[in-house]
């Protein structure tokens, strides 16, 4: 393992708890994982064991009832809610399992977000060939709600890799798409991890998907599991 400033994400022994009714539900239980700058890591899991609370807990948007989070070097057990907005729109490239398109924002301005949510200048050059990869161009003026699944998630794709983030966290990211543009979408991961060094963690079921890691792990009971 390398020194901690080259981990850009940690869960240290993590738990999470649901409670539904009178039934509490241990989802997580001591689940550790570290991901070096630049590694990829497919996780791989049964419907229900815990895959998206996983990413969640990651990118910060949730908490864990115990252990540890750090996320680019900042435990976030220790920092305010703004704080953890800022440090996950500079860091993270997010692709949710159900997109999370924001409805009154065109494509266009979904896919522009993060840069503007870190005052960052549009790069004309890199919007165009990113849209362009993704066979979204015809749909940059329309709202998300007359998309189809599979041109929401490129468009969620290319919302999270706009903004160069040190880490892609992606949800399922083919799972709606035909596989010929899976295979596009693989092989952008596969070429941004490449040219800006980012980390990358995949929950997929799709063997490719995995095969483009060079780790695979599978959530079962609460923890990850060699392949
Ligand atoms: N906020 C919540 N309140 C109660 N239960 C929850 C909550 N979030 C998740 N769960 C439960 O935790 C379990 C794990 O959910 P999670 O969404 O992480 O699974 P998953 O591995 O991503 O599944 P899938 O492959 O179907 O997407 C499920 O049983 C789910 O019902
Ligand atoms: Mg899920």
């Amino acid at each position: 393992m390398g020194n901690s400033s080259d981990q850009v994400l940690v869960l240290d022994d993590v738990s999470r708890r649901f409670r539904t009714g009178s039934e509490t539900v241990g989802v997580l239980e001591g689940l550790t994982l570290s991901l070096e700058r630049g590694q990829r890591l497919a996780i791989m899991g049964a419907s229900g064991s815990g895959k998206t609370t996983l990413l969640h807990l990651a990118a910060g948007m949730d908490r864990p009832d115990s252990g540890r989070v750090a996320l680019a070097g900042r435990d976030l057990a220790n920092l305010p809610e703004p704080d953890i907005t800022q440090l996950r729109a500079r860091h993270v490239g997010l692709v949710f399992q159900d997109f999370n398109l924001l409805d009154s924002l065109s494509v266009r301005e979904n896919i522009e977000l993060p840069l503007w949510l870190n005052g960052l200048k549009i790069d004309r050059d890199r919007l165009d060939a990113l849209v362009g990869l993704l066979g979204i161009e015809r749909l940059m003026a329309r709202l998300p709600e007359s998309l189809s699944g599979g041109e929401k998630q490129r468009v969620a794709i290319a919302r999270a890799l706009i903004h160069q983030p040190d880490l892609l966290l992606a949800d399922e990211p083919t799972g709606s798409l035909d596989q010929t543009t899976a295979e596009t979408v693989l092989e952008l991961f596969d070429r941004v991890a490449r040219e800006t060094g980012a980390t990358l963690l995949m929950v997929t079921h799709n063997r490719e998907a995995a095969d483009l890691c060079e780790r695979t792990l599978h959530l079962r009971h609460g923890v990850l599991h060699p392949d």
